[in-house]
């Protein structure tokens, strides 16, 4: 075994980076995975003692880096376009003509290629390195997260070619199963469902923490290359070029006429619900890129290509009842219960109805035979009705004006097209509300999920939020599948949770609007809960990130919590949940209060994080990007357009030397 570390450091990258290569391009394994981790841990140790001979292409990388508070905004060297899109043959045969009218007797071909339902992302390689990844944004310029897609195995930290400088293009996605399994721990854990894979490889990349998106099996397909001096003079190249890389592409096929392109639509169509990831359609282009580049491009997307969608899942079955569902603020939906029916991979047994408005416009009636169809969301939805199928004795739904729960009345909210129930001690809502109080992002109290919530509720041993902190351990005990020990380790929980800051707290009473975010932003803004029901709509509104919507309604549905104020005043005088923030949490008064500040540039002093995160110690704000909201920006060396753009606004600007002097001013430089 070599015994020089820079040798043996080497050595051992080179060898986890083939390894890994087998493992996540190629599926072809040829170590174990504890042989893999041996030597995993092998390079860690190794680089733990010699940090200077830590490579940028390490093995090590992929395990995720620090956290960071911000992703800086970056301006993409072309702008990353969209496609056209469409559902229809005719479409097709349109596109097809115009692309060999303007190149008037020149054969085309094309390239099918999946499309696949994730995200762009942008790779920069110098010298066959990745340094930079950045998110497609607004097209324009995107959020630099490279951190974040060295996590991902089939994103290869060196090209597998010496050499190389390039950007490559493609989609991070999330497999069909990983989605299903992330979806399966957030519910455990009281977080809100991933509405499909898109959404859920999107929130995974814009996690700050590294380390978490590591956790969440992200891929990689590339699809487009640029490289400098780059020889190859057809896509279908570049596709192989880009496995030969080292990186995986989309399933693709060279079709020389259009009828082999429909064909294979046809066939992925009727079978893509069989692959492990989703597509949602398939992308033709042209091969030739020196036709691809006459052809050029409309202001969004390039003439030489063209997406064709499919339609969205959809399946016929029976409604067999209608239920009312009441949440947490007493707002009352309408649940279809159907007979159980396979789609898009899932059996489907119940449907999303929307309000009474759609039930009345589509005249949906139970007993009917309906069409649901699977979307972007959770759950599939009603989108019609057969007619020719409906029972001779079938009726009009005419909807509830009692709730399902309480029986109390049920009130309509024309303009939001919302029914309600606004009985503050209905048992649906409460159940709903204690779920949410005990929920990971609120109080976060194991042991107190629905089953325990349900009995509690029903044996009126909690009657609103306040009771849960005078539960016993012997009623507790006696409830079903709850022995002692589980009765005195939810016990624990409850009173673990009186040290949850008071911004969970707000979060955790079920305010309507007040997400986690908007309480944090609350909780910083105002500083308790006195305060902030005690706040006009014009400082509700004058605070960051609240809109005039949310103010507006905030400031509605505020006054109303004085009727939780039994409950509040035993939350906090007998319980003693913190309604207020603490002390040290509480930013003095300084330069930047209540300041938006940018940070550009490279600061010698301090990283941007270090800065930032004290910007915020004394009350301010950072953002990545300069706008009519910025009050100051914080220039370094380099600051380029950030800089120039904050001159022709107008916007303060403080160079590091004027800004360590405030920052001593505040008494932390
Ligand atoms: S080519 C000019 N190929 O679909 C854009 N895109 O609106 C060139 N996508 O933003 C894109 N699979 O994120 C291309 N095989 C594929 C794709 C693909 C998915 C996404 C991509 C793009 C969107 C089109």
């Amino acid at each position: 075994m070599t015994q020089d570390p820079a040798q043996r450091i080497a050595a051992l990258s080179a060898e986890l980076s083939e390894h890994f290569h087998r493992y996540h391009v190629l599926a072809a394994p040829t170590i174990s995975d504890q042989e893999f981790d041996r030597l995993l841990a092998q390079l860690q140790a190794l680089e733990e003692a010699h940090p200077a001979l830590k490579r940028p292409d390490s093995p090590t990388q992929r395990v995720g880096g620090t956290p960071t508070s911000d992703f800086p905004t970056v301006r993409h060297a072309q702008p990353m376009l969209s496609l056209d899109n469409s559902y229809s043959r005719q479409d097709v045969f349109d596109f097809d003509r115009r692309v060999r009218q303007s190149l008037p007797d020149e054969a085309v071909e094309y390239v099918f290629e999946l499309k696949i339902d994730g995200v762009a992302l942008s790779l920069l390689y110098q010298d066959s390195l990745l340094v930079r990844a950045v998110t497609r944004g607004d097209g324009v310029q995107g959020d630099e997260i490279t951190a974040n897609a060295r996590t991902i195995p089939t994103i290869p930290l060196r090209l597998r070619q010496p050499g190389i400088n390039c950007e490559i293009r493609g989609e991070v996605y999330m497999e069909s199963c990983d989605f299903a399994q992330l979806n399966a721990q957030r519910a455990a854990t009281g977080e809100p469902p991933f509405a499909n894979p898109r959404n859920s490889a999107a929130g995974s990349l814009k996690l700050q923490n590294p380390n978490l998106v590591a956790k969440r099996n992200l891929r990689f397909f590339a699809y487009w290359i640029h490289a400098e001096g780059g020889d190859q003079t057809r896509h279908s190249e570049c596709l192989a070029t880009l496995g030969d890389w080292g990186l995986t592409v989309p399933e693709n096929k060279h079709c020389a006429a259009l009828a082999d392109v429909f064909a294979l639509y046809d066939h992925y169509a009727a079978t893509r619900s069989a692959l492990p990831y989703e597509i949602d359609g398939v992308v033709i282009k042209v091969d030739s890129l020196s036709q691809q580049e006459r052809l050029g491009y409309t202001a969004k997307s390039p003439r030489s290509a063209m997406a064709y969608k499919f339609p969205a899942y959809q399946a016929r079955t029976r409604l067999l009842d209608i239920h009312l569902q009441v949440g947490r603020t007493g707002a009352v939906t309408p649940v279809a219960v159907l007979k159980p029916v396979p789609l898009a991979g899932s059996t489907i047994a119940r449907a999303s109805l929307h309000n009474a408005d759609e039930i009345g416009r589509k005249d949906i009636r139970i007993g009917d035979t309906v069409l649901i169809e699977k979307g972007g969301d959770v759950i599939p939805k009603v989108v019609g009705v057969d007619p020719s199928e409906r029972p001779d004795d079938s009726v009009g739904y005419s909807f509830p004006d009692q709730c399902p729960s309480c029986k109390g009345p049920l009130t309509r909210d024309a303009e939001e097209a919302v029914t309600r129930c606004d009985n503050p001690a209905c048992p649906a809502q409460l159940r709903r509300r204690l779920e949410h109080f005990a929920s990971r992002n609120a109080m976060d109290i194991e042991g107190l999920g629905p089953a325990v919530v349900e009995q509690l509720v029903e044996k009126g041993l909690v009657k609103d939020l306040s009771d849960l902190y005078e539960l016993k351990v012997e009623a507790l005990g006696a409830l079903e599948r709850m022995g002692e020990k589980s009765a005195q380790n939810l016990l624990d929980a409850l009173d673990r949770s009186k040290e949850q800051p008071f911004d969970r707290v707000l979060f955790a009473l079920g305010i309507r609007h007040v997400g986690a975010t908007v309480a944090r932003t609350l909780a910083q803004a105002f500083g308790s809960l006195d305060a902030l029901c005690a706040a006009s709509v014009k400082e509700l509104e004058a605070t960051h990130e609240i809109g005039p919507t949310i103010a507006r309604s905030l400031y509605a549905s505020l006054p109303a919590l004085p009727a939780l104020d039994r409950v509040l005043y035993k939350l906090e005088n007998k319980a003693a949940l913190q309604f207020e923030i603490e002390a040290e949490e509480a930013a003095p008064a300084s330069y930047f209060s209540s300041k938006t500040a940018v940070i550009t540039g490279t600061l010698s002093n301090y990283s941007r994080d270090e800065a930032a995160a004290l910007i915020e110690r004394l009350g301010g704000k950072t953002t990545s990007s300069v706008s009519n909201k910025t009050d100051l920006l914080i220039a370094g060396e380099k600051a380029g357009s950030k800089l120039a753009k904050a001159q022709a606004l107008g916007v303060a600007v403080l160079d590091e030397a004027a800004f360590i002097a405030q920052l001593k001013e505040a008494g932390v430089a």
